[in-house]
């Protein structure tokens, strides 16, 4: 099983995503918890870049590519011997933060992008994902509170706006795989209701 958390910032998904680990290794089952850009020695670097790295210029193909390379080594260092284990694999953001932001928000080509997607997770693709969808000043409001923010956070709120729709859409179009949140809930209602859809999913496994 592999879970995917997705959502704009400040959509309170980090939290989420270590809460349903936390409570499926109350279960007995073996959780690996990851997150993008990131999860390996490479993608840390990778995300330094890509999120702090304010002096140096990166264009979007180059971005949705970076994106893409952390992706490729966290799959095979890390997703797949995972879940090759047996473990549940819960990722705090995966290829559709690809789709939304340098898709939706930086306007690249969607079918494009898929194919860099395909090539770098060598096929492997969460079998749910929980979108949790908040207003975008909500989010960013949030995050400002908590951090001095990164590249992506200091974008208009137009390209916010169009990441959270993108999600939508998403969401809309394969409703076997997503799960939809209203990320304002509180954290312990929210994670009720995300525990309930995983219980619901996985039956007598959960
Ligand atoms: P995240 O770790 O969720 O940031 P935060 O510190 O807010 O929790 O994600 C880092 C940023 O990277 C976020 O703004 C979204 C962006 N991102 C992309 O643009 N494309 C991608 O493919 C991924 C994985 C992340």
């Amino acid at each position: 099983m592999f879970i995917t958390f997705e959502g704009t910032e400040g959509s309170g998904k980090s939290l989420q995503a270590r809460t349903l680990a936390e409570r499926l290794r109350g279960r007995g089952h073996g959780v690996l918890l990851t997150h993008e850009p990131g999860g390996t020695p490479l993608g840390t670097e990778l995300r330094r870049l890509l999120l702090d790295r304010d002096e140096i210029v990166i264009g979007s193909r180059a971005e949705a590519l970076l994106m893409n390379a952390s992706r490729a080594q966290l799959v095979d260092a890390v997703i797949r011997p995972a879940l090759e284990r047996g473990d549940v694999v819960v990722c705090d953001r995966f290829a559709d933060s690809t789709l939304a932001y340098q898709g939706a928000g930086r306007g690249l080509d969607g079918h494009q992008l898929r194919s860099v997607i395909s090539f770098a997770t060598a096929g492997h693709g969460p079998d749910m994902t929980m979108l949790l969808d908040v207003p975008v000043e909500v989010g960013l409001a949030r995050k400002h509170a908590q951090d001095e923010g990164n590249r992506f956070e200091a974008e208009a709120l137009a390209f916010h706006e169009r990441v959270r729709a993108a999600y939508r859409c998403l969401a809309e179009a394969e409703p076997e795989r997503w799960y939809c949140f209203d990320g304002t809930k509180v954290a312990e209602q929210l994670a009720d209701e995300i525990w309930a859809a995983v219980v619901a999913r996985m039956g007598q496994d959960a």
